[in-house]
């Protein structure tokens, strides 16, 4: 007899464990999930009408007029702001004092929000030679190497802007 009940007890938990499991899956999984097999048709109208994260160089203007000349009559106007900065739209929204208080903390304590630069890491996710990168792109094949080339040294504090100007990549 005492066999049987660990039977019941068995059964009832993976009962409730399936019945918990159906509760909250109709709980979470949205509604026209299914109707077009696994793909959610509504998910592109959803995500077209969030607000995008990325404004564009132009967006910069306003306020860093300074910068965005330079970089547009430099050689670097190909990698927009925003590939090296960031997105930007809440440091705008921000700087705009568009509500401050809409946005979290975190952006309110650390107004800039955008990306710390370290004016090493962003230029040789482009300009480090691998073999997907195009071979049209100005690219350097050693860190270490292309500082000792120009009579620099590498250090641990070494960043390529200590040479060159990020905007304009013109060396100092
Ligand atoms: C509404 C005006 C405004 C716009 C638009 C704006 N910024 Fe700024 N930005 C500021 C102000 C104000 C500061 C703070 C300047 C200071 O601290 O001296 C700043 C600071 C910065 C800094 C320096 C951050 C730091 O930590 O020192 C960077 C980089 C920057 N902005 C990049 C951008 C980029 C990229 C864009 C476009 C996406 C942009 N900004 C658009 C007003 C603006
Ligand atoms: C190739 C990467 C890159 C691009 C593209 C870029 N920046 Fe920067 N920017 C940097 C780095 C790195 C610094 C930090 C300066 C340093 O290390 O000397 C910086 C610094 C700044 C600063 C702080 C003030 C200063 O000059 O030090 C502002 C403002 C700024 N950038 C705005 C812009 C704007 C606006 C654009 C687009 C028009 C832009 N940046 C495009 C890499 C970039
Ligand atoms: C998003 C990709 C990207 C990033 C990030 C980037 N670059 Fe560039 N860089 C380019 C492109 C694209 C060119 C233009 C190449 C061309 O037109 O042949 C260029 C050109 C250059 C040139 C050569 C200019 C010449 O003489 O023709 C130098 C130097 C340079 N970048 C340095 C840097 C430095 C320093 C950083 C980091 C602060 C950096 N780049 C970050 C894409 C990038
Ligand atoms: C010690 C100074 C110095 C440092 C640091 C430095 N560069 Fe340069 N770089 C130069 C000089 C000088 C040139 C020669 C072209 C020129 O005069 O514009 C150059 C040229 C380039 C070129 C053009 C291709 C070529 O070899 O001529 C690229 C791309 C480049 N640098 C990227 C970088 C990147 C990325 C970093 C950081 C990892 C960096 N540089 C750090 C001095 C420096």
């Amino acid at each position: 007899m005492g066999h049987a009940n660990h039977f019941v007890r068995l059964v009832a938990l993976i009962a409730l464990a399936i019945g918990g499991f159906l509760a909250v899956r109709a709980k979470v999984v949205p509604k026209d999930f299914g109707v077009d097999g696994h793909y959610r048709s509504s998910a592109i109208p959803e995500i077209a009408a969030r607000e995008p994260r990325h404004l564009g160089s132009e967006a910069c203007s306003d306020c860093h007029d300074k910068e965005f000349a330079a970089w547009k009559a430099g050689k670097h106007s190909t990698p927009e702001c925003e590939n090296c900065h960031g997105p930007g739209l809440m440091h705008v929204k921000v700087m705009s004092e568009d509500s401050v208080a809409k946005y979290p903390d975190r952006i309110k304590n650390n107004p800039n929000a955008l990306r710390v630069t370290s004016g090493l890491q962003e230029c040789t996710w482009c300009h480090l030679k691998t073999f997907e990168r195009p071979s049209t792109l100005k690219y350097i094949t050693s860190v270490e190497k292309h500082w000792t080339q120009y009579g620099g040294k590498f250090t641990p504090t070494s960043k390529c802007t200590d040479c060159h100007n990020p905007h304009t990549t013109v060396v100092k």
